[in-house]
């Protein structure tokens, strides 16, 4: 089958978490905000609720929007009752097929409403809240929405968790999950954020059904603040089973606490050094970059140490965006001399528009 996935605010990087979360997905077409693969028969809830990127799955029907899908899929689906649709439309101007197709429906005695929205794309909270049946038109595809992103779930695990650190800041749940997808852990593998902050990889990780959970950072708020968002997370979805600690640690010092290639895979957001305004000059963000490439490089040291053999991390690594110029670390050499290797192609960065610090997505093997 065919199926379209209509992508979030940083593209690149959903549709390498779509390829890591369903690897015999052949890829079709794909464009700024949407990607078309071909794969066997897929659960469309269970496969968007493990997606962080993803806002909506679609059904391809064809190329060009057709009357006969919608009219066939209104029939079935109304069984009586009103048939709420609507129409999404992506790089493309909206067109009035909706309205021909409420013209239709009535015409063989189906009550249908149409939804409609100021954007041209109807939000998964449209949809949701309407209850109704969204149709996806594309350049090139035109397909039948069947799961959208829940954004009432994400929404309770970001601002409805207890203990939050904003001077910290913390990674959006969303961007956590790509993290655990894109290092294809397996849910009895041992996971270490040796970073964790108020513990948003690690409660992303719970959600997902990972057993074995290490949070470690060497602030004491951090640790008490993850430990009370575990708690609350394991009892609001039930969770059994999984077990999970958290200590305050220097990551620098990982090795004197943590057996020899005892961890799998090691998934965090470091610190990213103070947040900017945006009028530092270009020496505050070279010593920046000076302090934060020794605690990386330091990091990276004690990595090596506690990964198994062939572990895999998956890292954030900040790079600047001021006065029109990117600055970046000076890691990549240095940590293969170290023996790791650079699985990502550079391109997965996390980032809004207004971010002058941008979170670039790594991979590395040992
Ligand atoms: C950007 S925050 C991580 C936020 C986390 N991803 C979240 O969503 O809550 C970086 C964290 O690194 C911690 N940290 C700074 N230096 C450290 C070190 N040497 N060892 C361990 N943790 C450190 C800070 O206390 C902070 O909690």
């Amino acid at each position: 089958m065919k199926y379209i996935f209509i992508l979030g605010n940083n593209p690149e990087l959903s549709k390498a978490e779509i390829v890591a979360v369903l690897p015999q997905a052949k890829t079709i077409d794909s464009g700024k905000n949407f990607l078309i693969v071909e794969h066997a028969k897929i659960d469309c809830d269970k496969i968007i609720n493990r997606l962080g990127g993803t806002i909506k799955i679609g059904i391809v029907l064809g190329k060009n929007p057709e009357f006969g899908p919608v009219l066939g899929s209104a029939s079935t689906m109304s069984e009586g009752k009103r048939f709420n649709f609507g129409f999404s439309f992506y790089g493309q101007k909206p067109s009035n097929i909706g309205m021909q197709i409420k013209g239709k429906l009535k015409e063989q005695g189906i009550a249908s409403r149409l939804v409609t929205s100021r954007e041209p794309a109807l939000s998964s909270v449209i949809i949701t809240k309407e209850k109704c049946q969204d149709f996806l038109v594309g350049s090139s595809f035109f397909g039948m929405t069947c799961a959208v992103q829940d954004f009432k779930d994400y929404s309770r695990r970001d601002f409805g968790r207890p203990a939050s650190d904003a001077l910290s800041g913390m990674l959006p749940p969303k961007a956590a999950k790509m993290m655990l997808n894109l290092a294809q852990v397996e849910a009895d593998q041992i996971v270490l954020d040796p970073f964790c902050g108020s513990g948003t990889i690690l409660a992303e990780a719970l959600a997902l059904g990972y057993k074995h959970l290490i949070g470690t950072d060497l602030s004491k708020k951090a640790v008490s603040d993850s430990i009370e968002n575990l708690e609350w997370l394991t009892k609001e979805l039930k969770i059994k089973g999984a077990e999970w600690e958290v200590e305050q640690l220097d990551a620098k010092k990982l090795s004197e606490k943590m057996n020899e290639t005892s961890i799998d895979t090691i998934i965090s957001e470091p610190y990213l050094g103070k947040p900017m305004k945006g009028n530092e000059n270009e020496e505050i963000v070279k010593k920046i970059i000076a302090e934060l490439e020794e605690l990386y490089l330091e990091s990276f040291a004690q990595f090596k140490k506690i990964l198994k053999p062939e572990g895999k991390i998956v890292l954030v690594i900040p790079e600047w965006h001021l006065h029109g110029k990117t600055h970046r670390m000076n890691l990549d050499l240095r940590l293969n001399k170290l023996g790791f290797k650079r699985l990502d192609a550079g391109n997965l960065i996390y980032k809004r528009e207004d971010q002058k610090v941008w979170r670039n997505i790594t991979i590395w093997k040992k």
